[in-house]
């Protein structure tokens, strides 16, 4: 070899060396040492040099990852020792059962309360065999039917996690490791978004993603797919001596650069396995990957030996198996719900069914949208879910046992609680009632926010009063807050003499009010305090704003076509009309005024539009926004091409990025005062 050759040869390998080991701290240890950019340069590096050299490229390279082409078929490879499957236990009392077998086999009587025990989460994805000599992967194989699996070597290597060579020193010359490729549920999430915008198939759970990836004839699919690994044991061993705990061979496999789980731990006897399937379970949504169980493996390797299989199962290690998170169940009904903000939500109603360790009756179909996808129909066979505290949900629908002349269900055209009509604005995935205050199912809703400080600002009718008189039915509409007597008021849970006394005075105040509050207190839907107020000045007085035609709305500045016909709709409603005019009966009232279009005297900021963001120092962000409005100007809530200034205090997040994009002049809180001027 000459020297030059042997020089880069050299480098060649410290270069391998040194990108193995900032694979392993990213994709095994989640703790990288360097930035992207750097390991980028190190491996563009290595590729340079290998391309040179073709004759020194080696099958265990990092960059040779994805070096195969797509095979046309699997090969199948026979396992040295059988891939066993694990007992199950679903309950404590099988459990101890278990337990109570391994002790009596063993003979350890009273000594089998302290019997340590390896304890695991069962990882829900799909078991591989790895096998590595001297160091280096040459095999990856499935489990198959357990005796013979499929030879899937071209696709493990593209696993991240999977080193391509073993680090450090000590391995045995043949090493066959086992352990379950998942997919991570963010990554299964974010795949399947991606696959959706593309129109690519997507995954109906992170299992089948993993195995499905797992089978791909292209390596190149297989190294699209975001899979990760956990190894949980060692099969055929040759050539060298592994440790005499199950725990410490994990410990072993790490160091070597494998990937074991970081929730493994050495429990002590039946409660110290019963403690670590409490404590997992109650995680189990919170890991990034999906769990059924945990495993449990007496952890002495003699003692396992000693105790043997049973057909396909070990006798020393058992499956405690979490409740099923899917389901099977019949579709007894389809309802629609209202929600208290309008919403009209279809809901199925469920033969009960024992799921995610609950009897679930009633399963969210979220909009009309979703329940046209998965076109449930009632009397279908439905797959149902619930996970952790997730509202249980129709996954989908098995079609093979759909009845005949099943129909597809219909939005309804009138509301189920008010009967006011249901619509449904373009572009909106929700269906909503339009009975806003007239309907029983919003009561509380608007009530809450009718009485809010930015609305009637009736301090101490918190959201607990006002849900104790709507159960009591001594509240219907807004317009019964101003019904209420003193002796209403103090019979209410948790009311003094002060308190009552304190409320009544809030009430009565409440009712000098001015335009605005009052419009944007009726909780009109998208009329929030920015469009009250552009409405309130445009038109000055109420009567104009009922009586308004849907051009005569968009006339006011930041009143589009949608925002006008919530309007239209409102005032349209018999009911909101009178719940209206009985406020005005009962004693609210504000001061009219000439529409802003005669104003004489033109503001420093008229016809300026300004966008406020981020924390302002030198005052509150509706102190801004008054101090904008009385000079003439304009705030609104989102930026456009037709905001004139985007006012940025601390911490601005997107909507100054926006003005930016947009070339919309940007204000910093210094540059605003100077134009808003002194007070
Ligand atoms: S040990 C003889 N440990 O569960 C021991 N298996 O039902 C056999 N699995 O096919 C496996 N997580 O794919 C073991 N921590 C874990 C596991 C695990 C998931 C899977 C494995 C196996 C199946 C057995």
């Amino acid at each position: 070899m000459s020297d030059t050759r042997q020089v880069f040869r050299q480098r060649i390998e410290a270069l391998r060396e040194e990108i193995r080991h900032h694979n392993h701290r990213y994709h095994v240890l989640d703790d990288p040492e360097i930035p992207d950019a750097e390991y980028d340069r190190l491996m563009r590096e290595l590729r340079a040099l290998e391309s040179d050299y073709p004759e020194l490229v080696t099958a265990d390279s990092p960059t040779q990852r994805v070096g195969d082409a797509p095979v046309s078929a699997f090969g199948t490879v026979e396992h040295r020792l059988p891939m066993l499957s694990l007992g199950n236990v679903f309950s404590e009392e099988e459990l101890r059962d278990f337990h109570r077998r391994v002790v009596e086999r063993l003979e350890l009587a009273e000594a089998g309360e302290h019997l340590a025990y390896a304890a695991e989460p069962k990882l829900d994805g799909a078991a591989v065999s790895l096998t590595y000599v001297d160091g280096s992967l040459v095999r990856g194989a499935t489990r198959g039917d357990g005796t013979t699996g499929e030879d899937i070597t071209h696709n493990v290597r593209t696993i991240e996690a999977v080193p391509l060579k073993l680090l450090g020193r000590g391995h045995p010359a043949t090493l066959e490791v086992r352990g379950e490729v998942f997919m991570p549920k963010d990554r299964f999430e974010a795949y399947n978004e991606h696959a959706k915008a593309a129109g690519e198939k997507i995954f109906k759970n992170p299992r089948n993603a993993a195995a499905g990836s797992l089978r791909q004839l292209d390596p190149k699919l297989t190294a699209a797919r975001p899979l990760d690994i956990y190894v949980y044991s060692v099969g055929f061993v040759e050539g060298g001596e592994l440790p005499a705990q199950h725990s410490e061979v994990l410990d072993r496999l790490q160091e070597w650069g494998l990937k074991t789980c970081p929730e493994r731990a050495a429990v002590e006897g039946i409660e110290g396995c019963l403690d670590y399937h409490d404590r997992i379970g109650r995680r189990r949504d919170s890991l990034p990957y999906e769990i059924d169980g945990v495993v449990y493996k007496v952890n002495d390797l003699e003692m396992q030996r000693s105790l043997g299989f049973v057909s396909w199962a070990p006798r020393w290690a058992v499956a405690h198996k979490f409740p099923a998170q899917e389901e099977l169940t019949t579709v007894r009904g389809i309802e629609f719900q209202v929600g208290r903000t309008g919403a009209v939500t279809p809901v199925a109603r469920l033969e009960p069914v024992f799921v995610g360790g609950v009897t679930v009756s009633n399963a969210t179909l979220h909009n009309i949208d979703e329940l046209h996808r998965k076109d449930v129909r009632v009397g279908d066979t439905v797959i149902v879910r619930r996970a952790g505290d997730v509202i249980p949900e129709v996954v989908a629908v098995v079609e093979k046992r759909r009845l005949k002349g099943a129909k597809p269900v219909r939005l309804p055209k009138t509301c189920p609680v008010c009967g006011s009509p249901v619509v449904r604005e373009e572009g909106e995935a929700v269906a909503r009632c339009t009975g806003g205050l007239h309907c029983a199912a919003q009561r509380a809703e608007s009530l809450k926010h009718f009485v809010s400080r930015k609305a009637m600002d009736i301090e101490g009718l918190g959201a607990e009063l006002i849900e104790q008189l709507v159960a009591s039915g001594q509240i219907e509409t807004p317009a019964d807050v101003y019904a209420l007597d003193r002796e209403q008021v103090a019979a209410l849970e948790r009311m003094g003499e002060k308190s009552t006394e304190n409320l009544m005075k809030a009430i009565e105040a409440s009712k000098e009010t001015t335009l605005q509050r009052f419009l944007y207190a009726l909780g009109v839907r998208l009329v929030g305090e920015a469009t009250a107020s552009a409405l309130a000045s445009h038109f000055g007085n109420l009567d104009g704003i009922a009586a308004a035609s849907e051009e005569a709305l968009v006339e006011v500045p930041d009143v589009g076509p949608v925002v006008a016909a919530a309007i239209r709709h409102f005032f349209a409603e018999k009911h909101n009309v009178e719940v209206v005019r009985t406020l005005q009966e009962r004693g609210v009232h504000w001061p009219t005024f000439e529409p802003a279009t005669a104003k004489e005297e033109p503001g420093a900021l008229t016809g300026k539009t300004f966008v406020l963001t981020g924390t302002l120092s030198a005052m509150t962000r509706d102190e801004a926004k008054s101090r904008i409005q009385e000079l003439g100007g304009k705030v609104t809530g989102s930026v456009s091409k037709k905001t004139d200034f985007v006012v940025h205090g601390d911490r601005p997040g997107s909507k100054r990025a926006k003005a930016e994009k947009l070339g919309v002049e940007t204000l910093n809180e210094s540059d605003f005062l100077d134009l808003i001027g002194p007070e």
